[in-house]
């Protein structure tokens, strides 16, 4: 090359990597890295103390997404969490969907825009909930596979996932050094519990998956959740409802917690969960306090199982998991706000827990004890290039006894702590937070019927011919019983259920004919007797039907099947419908868990001995048909002969039912109650909203009161006894418009379509109750006088703040009393003391107006009501939607 030409050629190539470089610059920050030592992360040389929100972007829909993202950052969240959905973005082997519900990219780019970070667990086996672990149902057919173990075509395949997901948010620059939100990735998950299973194999296989991850150099650490063996440089990390005495498994490794389980998931026929969240609180101070430095919600938000994406078997289509935002996409109140408080409390205390290596222990008390972290940090002085050194000091104080108060002495100063509860100090001396003094807001949320137009009621007080919303005519048409098309095929014996379905549908048709004799009938009359369906073990759940008629309804996890059934002389048609509920999503040996029957299949009882079923030829069909016609699309359900179903219809059993419905005005989160159907699943215009059932949950088990303290598990405070597990089912507000919205249903066991109706959820009513003793709101330690020492957080007065959600505004204040108010929200009551301006200084601050603080003192009520004794101040407000009443928000 010339000496001019290498010029040129320098030239074009420097600007072809200013190209390059200007391409990859910041797209959401500037390219930062991130390491960690055994305090944090390292984020861009800066070791932080993390609050991440779980949010599985498929439980909701993307235009939900920005909404929670804010909703996350505004509670308090440093960071947002997902795992990835193999089997939603590779339905088919090869063929990938990153689309609508699943466009990852789009996700991790809001999350980005809002200027959190993000957590991306990639598993690619997640559990979660989720219809099979995440697993795609074509994996099982991979031949000689083995799922999560040292299995060449299985390790394979999920190199295959994890590399194709690296490389999009590679090319989509959402890597920390590319300027993105990713600051840390998960491989394979919670494979600790079931590494003993795979025995060698299972030790090799987690060394491939940590090479395999750290091999597709991704540039950010990479952690495996419960997994104490996690080798070299993966982080091990904790997941449960406590996670204060976690220890990685190396001195150089960070203390991460990246399930905290702040609620629980529910079945059919179970009780709802619910955790306190004095106790969430107590255990994430509790973490921070003994070293912790990431936190991450399992769930923040949970959302809705849509369509046949539930695990299982039999998880309910909510997830809404007591979650501190709730399946609606609504904050869960005081759960969301006594945590954004206490992430408050924790980010005031970041820069002495992350300057101090370890914190200084010192026990205060039999079950009290203290941690300390202080440090002298350099800091560059104002108006100067020299450096001075400061002091940053920060405490924790608790109290772990689970029933007494204690009062603890504190480098000279005493503290009472309430039980299982801590104190965190920011500057070693005042308290900012304690976990079980709730100052939040409550929310009552109501469940209204929409009305059209433009108003709801609630619904206490509707008559049911006042109610609209309601589709009036409903159409219907039968699923035929047994094999409905040429698509069937006939095979001698009997196949395993997900063989057959390959989980495209939920059901496996199975028809055989059955001979029975003069003799056999003449044998049950002679002895009593009649014939009986054995089935060793069966999931989830079987129809029975002889000739057309369903005779029994099975239903359980592996459980025998003893079913009396009666013949007719001569040939008969037996036809067995297998029905999976939600494919297996937790264990070892997934692959080979199956569906449908297992072990001997007999009919018992007949004059020449048994009838071994599994040796006959039996016709076998996948899917009902009217999903196979897609009836509940829009395009398509106009081809089945629907007819006008009359009002007093008895319920049918494998029925089709639709009807047309207006969307309710305004933005409220939408909802069908379906408490007066049995069991099926619903489309909303070709939207699959997902299953419903209608199961109860157990009578007892509930307790009246839920007692915070002491260790959570998920059967303490529980709720919903003896009430449907399930009624309403979301439908988004983006799968409808205006008008002429199209409700499919596919019913199973026979329901009364006319009493389906359409519900608004609105957070109508709130409460709080705040006393002059708690401690200052957590903004005031923001407050530049405070941060200047021009005055002491001590001289701040409690707070009450008040807030209806966006396009809401306080209509009314139901009571007020500052004093010695009595009772809980919705049942406040004056005490001796009551101050007689509380109702008109609280209606002063806070009417048409969608937030409101008030201040818990004296002087915020024109004197003292009551000397000596300790006032509290108790409110009860309505929220109503600001369009309703021609206001615009405050
Ligand atoms: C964990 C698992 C999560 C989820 C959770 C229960 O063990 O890692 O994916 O299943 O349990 O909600």
């Amino acid at each position: 090359m010339m000496v001019s030409e290498k010029r040129a050629f320098v030239q074009l190539l420097s600007l072809y990597l200013f190209i390059q470089f200007s391409a990859t610059a910041a797209n959401f920050f500037e390219p930062f890295n991130v390491t960690y030592d055994h305090r944090a992360l390292i984020i861009d040389g800066k070791r932080r103390m993390l609050i991440s929100a779980g949010i599985h972007y498929p439980r909701a829909t993307p235009q939900m997404w920005p909404d929670l993202i804010a909703k996350s950052k505004e509670g308090g969240a440093d960071v947002i969490e997902s795992y990835t959905f193999w089997n939603g973005h590779e339905p088919v082997r090869g063929q990938y969907n990153f689309e609508g519900r699943f466009d990852l990219v789009k996700f991790v780019k809001l999350v980005g825009d809002s200027g959190l970070y993000f957590l991306l667990r990639i598993g690619p086996y997640v559990c979660a909930e989720w219809n099979f672990g995440g697993f795609p149902v074509w994996l099982r057919d991979v031949p000689g596979i083995e799922f999560r173990t040292d299995n060449e075509p299985f390790k394979r395949e999920m190199q295959r996932f994890v590399t194709k997901i690296v490389d999009l948010l590679r090319e989509e620059k959402l890597f920390s050094w590319q300027g993105g939100p990713i600051i840390l990735l998960q491989i394979e998950n919670e494979y600790g519990n079931m590494e003993r299973s795979y025995g060698q194999k299972g030790k090799d296989y987690v060394k491939w998956a940590a090479n395999m991850a750290l091999g597709l150099r991704a540039g950010v650490p990479w952690v495996m959740c419960k997994q104490t063996d996690a080798p070299g440089d993966i982080i091990d990390t904790c997941n449960d409802y406590y996670c204060d005495g976690y220890k990685p498994n190396s001195p150089n490794k960070p203390t991460i917690w990246t399930e905290n389980w702040d609620g629980w998931y529910t079945s059919w026929g179970g009780r709802l969960p619910h955790r306190p969240v004095e106790d969430l609180a107590f255990a994430i101070a509790r973490f921070f306090q003994r070293g912790g430095s990431l936190m991450n919600y399992y769930m923040y938000f949970g959302g809705t199982n849509f369509g046949r994406t539930s695990g299982g078997p039999f998880y309910i289509t909510s997830y809404d998991y007591d979650a501190p935002i709730d399946e609606y996409g609504l904050l869960s109140e005081p759960k969301w706000g006594h945590l954004k408080d206490l992430h408050a409390a924790i980010r005031l205390c970041e820069p002495a827990l992350v300057a101090a290596d370890s914190p200084q222990y010192m026990k205060l008390g039999p079950k009290q004890e203290a941690h300390l972290y202080w440090a002298n940090i350099w800091t560059n002085g104002l108006n100067t290039t020299l450096s001075e050194s400061q002091s940053v000091c920060s405490a924790f104080l608790a109290n772990i006894d689970e029933h007494k108060a204690a009062t603890v002495t504190f480098r000279g100063k005493s503290y009472t702590l309430p039980p299982w509860s801590v104190s965190i100090l920011p500057d070693c001396r005042n308290t900012a937070f304690n976990t079980a003094k709730v100052g939040a807001q409550t929310s009552v949320k109501l469940v209204e019927y929409a009305l059209s137009p433009k108003i709801s009621v609630p619904q206490l007080v509707m008559t049911k011919n006042e109610v609209s919303g309601i589709p009036e005519s409903w159409m219907s048409v039968n699923e035929p019983i047994g094999i409905w098309s040429v698509n069937n095929f006939t095979f001698q014996g009997m196949l395993e259920h997900l063989n057959v379905t390959k989980d495209e549908s939920d059901y496996l048709w199975h028809m055989t004919r059955i001979y029975v004799s003069h003799e056999d009938i003449t044998f049950w009359e002679e002895n009593q007797v009649s014939p009986t369906l054995v089935i060793d073990s069966m999931r989830d759940v079987l129809r029975v039907f002889i000739n057309g008629q369903l005779t029994g309804s099975i239903s359980g996890h592996w459980v025998k099947v003893v079913q009396p059934v009666q013949f007719r002389q001569g040939y008969s048609d037996l036809i067995l419908l297998s029905q999976t509920v939600g494919l297996q999503n937790y264990g070892a040996f997934l692959e080979k868990d199956g569906a449908g029957f297992r072990g001997q299949i007999k009919l018992t009882g007949f004059k020449n001995g048994d009838i071994d079923l599994s040796k006959l030829s039996w016709t076998y069909q996948v899917g009902l048909w009217g999903e196979f016609q897609k009836i509940f699309t829009i395009e398509e359900n106009e081809k089945a002969g629907w007819t006008k179903l009359k009002r007093d219809a008895t319920p049918s059993t494998f029925t089709w039912y639709k009807a047309y419905f207006d969307a309710p005005d305004g933005k409220e989160p939408v909802s069908f109650d379906l408490g007066s159907m049995g069991k099926g699943q619903a489309w909303v215009n070709g939207h699959h909203i997902g299953r419903y059932w209608n199961l109860v949950a157990p009578k007892d088990g509930c307790s009246k009161s839920c007692d915070y303290r002491g260790a959570y598990n998920s059967n303490k405070c529980m709720t919903n006894c003896g009430k449907p597990t399930q009624s309403w089912y979301h439908v988004p507000r983006s799968w409808l418009q205006a008008s002429n919205n199209l409700l499919v249903i596919f019913e199973e066991n026979g329901g009364n379509p006319f009493e389906i109706s359409v519900k608004l959820h609105v957070p109508r009513i709130l409460c709080a109750r705040v006393s002059e003793s708690h401690y200052p709101p957590l903004r005031k330690w923001f407050h530049p006088d405070v941060i200047d020492g021009k005055l002491s957080i001590s001289d701040m007065k409690p707070e009450i703040h008040l807030q209806c959600e966006e396009g809401h505004i306080i209509s009314s204040i139901e009571f007020a009393s500052y004093g010695t108010p009595h009772g809980s929200c919705q049942n406040f009551s004056e005490g001796n003391c009551h101050s007689q301006n509380s109702l008109s200084m609280v209606s002063k601050a806070c009417k048409g107006r969608n937030s409101c603080f008030i201040e818990v003192s004296n002087s915020g009520f024109g004197g003292d009501p009551c000397r000596g004794i300790i006032k509290t101040l108790a409110i009860e407000a309505r929220c109503v939607s600001s369009s309703t009443i021609g206001v615009s928000q405050f």
